[in-house]
């Protein structure tokens, strides 16, 4: 029992990843509904071998002096890894670990269904009935654009990327993407999808949805000038990281009609301040950081970050490791 590994847990997980993880380790799991205060969890992982994070906590030099020398690897919940400084890690010999792949489909499920309901206005529809004001039939009620036969421009044409130009082959949309090079045509044919820089794609789509990573290049990638390129009628949809978005460009492109409307699975910060005025915007759907929240994800998530964790304490490679960087 003495020398089983220790580790400390971030927040409570579907229970597929926490037995996993329970019947290698000694876990000190942090039980609350809100994560760690950074105090608290600077305390908490002094000595541990492995970490397991969340997208919340944030990995960097304090944290790792914190952890101590003896920290092996750091398992983060999430494909992205925006809040962990991979270089810091790995200037110390801590692996890193990810949960790509698993959820790709689902993401863009959400993705999907955050397009369709800022097209089609379901949360003012909702609100319009629940509110008492549905009296009849309206030629002009809750008009917004048709969805099939549009043209989506999708921003980072990664794994989820190309899951969103699947559903989209499945509306009849013209298919455009942008990434940091062209894709082999082995990937972007059979998914009849157009490369175009991204001056080109914007004034072009009729949804612009993005799927970036967080990194110094993509911070603000969506601000006032390339707000400016849309068009008036465009339905932006975030689903990367809230940064990705200048959220005060946003907020001026949306009240202004530079564009039309916009649907955000992410906030800069997160959770968005009851005050931010994109929550009081109709044209404004937000929900809560939710794309990979299927039960039957997040328990796969689980599994993978566990199966980094345990890896990593054993000194075996990681399934799935973040690359240390160039
Ligand atoms: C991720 O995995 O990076 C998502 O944002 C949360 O599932």
């Amino acid at each position: 029992m003495a020398d089983r590994p220790r580790v400390f847990v971030a927040r409570r997980l579907p229970d597929e990843g926490l037995d996993l993880v329970r019947s290698v380790c000694e876990v000190d799991l942090w039980d609350g509904d809100l994560p760690p205060p950074r105090d608290e969890l600077l305390r908490r992982i002094a000595g541990v071998d492995g970490a397991l994070t969340l997208l919340t906590d944030k990995v960097d030099d304090e944290f790792l002096d914190a952890a101590g020398p003896q920290l092996r690897v750091v398992s983060n919940y999430a494909v992205g890894f925006d809040n962990v400084d991979v270089a810091a890690c790995t200037r110390r010999g801590v692996h890193v670990g990810n949960t790509p792949g698993v959820l790709t489909e689902t993401t863009a499920d959400l993705a999907w269904a955050l397009l369709m309901a800022a097209a089609r206005r379901l949360p003012e529809g909702d609100r319009f009935v629940r509110e008492g004001n549905w009296k009849t039939w309206g030629p002009l009620l809750l008009l917004g654009p048709d969805v099939h036969g549009a043209t989506i421009g999708i921003v980072g044409f990664g794994r989820i990327g190309q899951a969103v130009a699947r559903r989209a082959q499945g509306f009849g949309m013209e298919i455009l993407y942008h990434d940091l090079e062209p894709l082999p045509s082995s990937v972007s044919e059979p998914l009849g999808a157009t490369y175009l820089r991204l001056e080109e794609l914007l004034p072009r789509a009729d949804f612009v949805t993005l799927h970036v990573n967080l990194s110094p290049v993509t911070r603000h990638l969506i601000n006032e000038k390339t707000l400016a390129l849309m068009k008036p009628t465009a339905i932006l949809v975030n689903t990367s990281r809230g940064p990705v978005v200048d959220q005060v460009a946003l907020a001026a492109a949306l009240r202004e009609g530079v564009i039309w409307a916009a649907a955000l699975d992410v906030t800069d910060p997160e959770p968005i301040p009851m005050d931010d005025p994109l929550v009081g915007m109709d044209n404004c759907l937000i929900v809560p950081h939710i794309a990979s929240a299927s039960r039957a994800t997040r328990g796969k998530m689980a599994e993978m970050a566990a199966a980094n964790l345990i890896a990593g304490v054993r000194g075996e490679p990681l399934p799935t490791e973040v690359p240390p960087p160039a």
